[in-house]
């Protein structure tokens, strides 16, 4: 395939989104980004010192590499920053580039489907509850030996969820067309099969 094929996946922190958008784009042969990423790098160098908004118009693909991106605090400097319109408006090109590449394109993250590319050919909306997403982060953290508990990590993503529902720009929301992928009481291989039967159904669309 050579022409843009572009699989929108949103949702709040910690649904199985990066996961889902990693397998699927190994299955399909797209490329996939983490845009979540773009945020975090922004975040870890505003806790550095640098402005936001100039951190964000001179991102560089070294920073995507920054060591710790995926700590609580930076999660929720990326939170912060991603509240700023400057900051938004800096990643939009890249981004919008890269979901329109030849071959295919996953992207995952809040405003995929609403903003950065509303043409995509699939959109899905991962969700599940915040006390499972909290459970799978304390997890997650707990393996890179994170010092803090399950009450922490939920407080922490319930503030972070409401902060990106709640801005003004790119608000994470479902698109008008997005399908829904309730992961709570979903193991990875049933999540990844749901997404995956998305995308075949609308690959045998375009023939
Ligand atoms: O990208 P996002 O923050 O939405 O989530 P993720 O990083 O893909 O997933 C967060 C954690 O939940 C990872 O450790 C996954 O392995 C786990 N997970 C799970 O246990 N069950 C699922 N159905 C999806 C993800
Ligand atoms: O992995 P997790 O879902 O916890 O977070 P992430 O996808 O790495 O995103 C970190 C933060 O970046 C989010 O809480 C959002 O504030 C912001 N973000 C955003 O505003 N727009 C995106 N497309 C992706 C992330």
């Amino acid at each position: 395939m050579t022409e843009p094929f572009t699989v929108a996946i949103d949702g709040p922190a910690a649904a199985g989104k990066g996961t889902i958008s990693k397998a699927v784009a190994e299955r399909f042969g797209f490329a996939h980004l983490d845009t979540g990423l773009l945020y975090r790098a922004v975040g870890a160098k505003m806790l550095l010192g640098v402005e936001p908004i100039e951190a964000a118009q001179t991102l560089k693909a070294e920073d995507l590499q920054a060591p710790d991106l995926r700590s609580a605090e930076v999660a929720e400097a990326a939170s912060k920053v991603a509240v700023i319109p400057e900051v938004r408006a800096a990643l939009v090109d890249f981004q919008c580039a890269f979901a329109r590449r030849a071959g295919g394109a996953v992207l995952d993250g809040r405003d995929i489907g609403t903003v950065i590319c509303p043409e995509a050919e699939v959109k899905l909306f991962v969700t599940a509850s915040p006390e499972v997403r909290a459970h799978r982060r304390y997890l997650e953290l707990m393996a890179k030996g994170a010092d803090t508990t399950e009450d922490a990590v939920l407080a922490d993503v319930v503030a972070r969820d409401a902060r990106d529902r709640e801005r003004a720009t790119a608000p994470l929301r479902a698109a008008a067309d997005a399908v829904f992928l309730d992961t709570s009481h979903m193991d990875i291989d049933s999540a990844v099969e749901a997404a995956a039967r998305a995308i075949e159904a609308k690959r045998g669309e375009r023939g």
